[in-house]
């Protein structure tokens, strides 16, 4: 069936510019590889002068040449790669992946997730108040990611807020048990006992000075929280976010805005 197959596009390259549907030979484009026509997940590349056909890595689909991830193949869901075509290759899956290559979410967390390289698999953390989201497979706003538990931070008042640390500017707001990272107003300070940003001196905090102190401690409040990945330690960089996640801003309070 897949020679039938090879043969029946062969005899089709003819007329590729004649029909739309049809295959486009790859010998005769600049690029020398082309999407297969009916397949997402397969391409065809110009060997020796002769189209051949292949497939993407198991999982991923054609983008186009040095496109995608890898080979010019992508995630499948980055892009309208398969509108109108089907997938050729079934999947293979192993305890996480679902396929070899792809990003999967977790049996039990919606903190964590998997990503999946030819079948090997890293555990990946959401950080800073993020959940996984199946649907963007990233790391998103709680508000955006349905169906996921709630966070163990909130338990107590699924709409209160709640000290982040020794932190006499950051706090988490809970918002109906997903917390979200925030910071009090220039010159306001957090109070742990009233729960509020309020105006110093409190007990824990004195008035923020105007020049900015040296504040490893926030970070290392930060390694504190639960679902924190404790290999992200300070820097305001986040390695383990997949594209399209949206990092918490890091520190910056000194900062001016504009
Ligand atoms: C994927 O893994 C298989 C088996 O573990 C190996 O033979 C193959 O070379 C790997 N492919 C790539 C592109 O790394």
């Amino acid at each position: 069936m897949y020679s039938a197959r090879c043969i029946l596009a062969l005899a089709l390259f003819g007329f590729a510019s004649a029909q739309k549907e049809t295959q486009e030979d790859p010998c005769k484009l600049k690029s020398r590889v082309v999407g297969d026509a009916t397949y997402c997940d397969r391409y065809w590349e110009c060997v020796h002068g002769q189209p051949e056909l292949y497939d993407c890595p198991n999982g991923l689909v054609f983008a186009g040449k040095n496109k995608g991830v890898t080979e010019g193949c992508d995630y499948p869901w980055r892009s309208n790669y398969c509108d109108g075509k089907q997938q050729a290759n079934s999947p293979i899956s192993n305890e996480h992946c679902g396929w070899l290559y792809g990003i999967f979410g977790h049996e039990t967390s919606c903190t964590r997730y998997w990503t999946c390289w030819n079948g090997t698999v890293t555990e990946q953390f959401c950080i800073g108040g993020l959940l996984y989201n199946e649907k963007t497979h990233s790391c998103d706003w709680p508000e955006n990611v349905e169906g996921c538990q709630k966070h163990p931070l909130c338990n107590e008042d699924a709409n209160g807020n709640v000290p982040l640390g020794k932190s006499c500017n950051r706090y988490w707001q809970c918002q109906g048990g997903y917390p979200r990272l925030q910071r009090c107003p220039a010159m306001l300070v957090f109070d742990r006992h009233s729960l509020r940003c309020v105006v110093p001196p409190t007990e824990d905090c004195d008035v923020p000075s105007t020049i900015p102190p040296p504040l490893p401690q926030d970070d290392d409040e930060l390694d504190n929280i639960p679902q924190n990945n404790p290999k992200n330690k300070g820097k305001g960089n986040f390695p383990n976010l997949p594209p399209g996640a949206v990092p918490i801003p890091d520190k910056g309070q000194n900062r001016p805005r504009n």
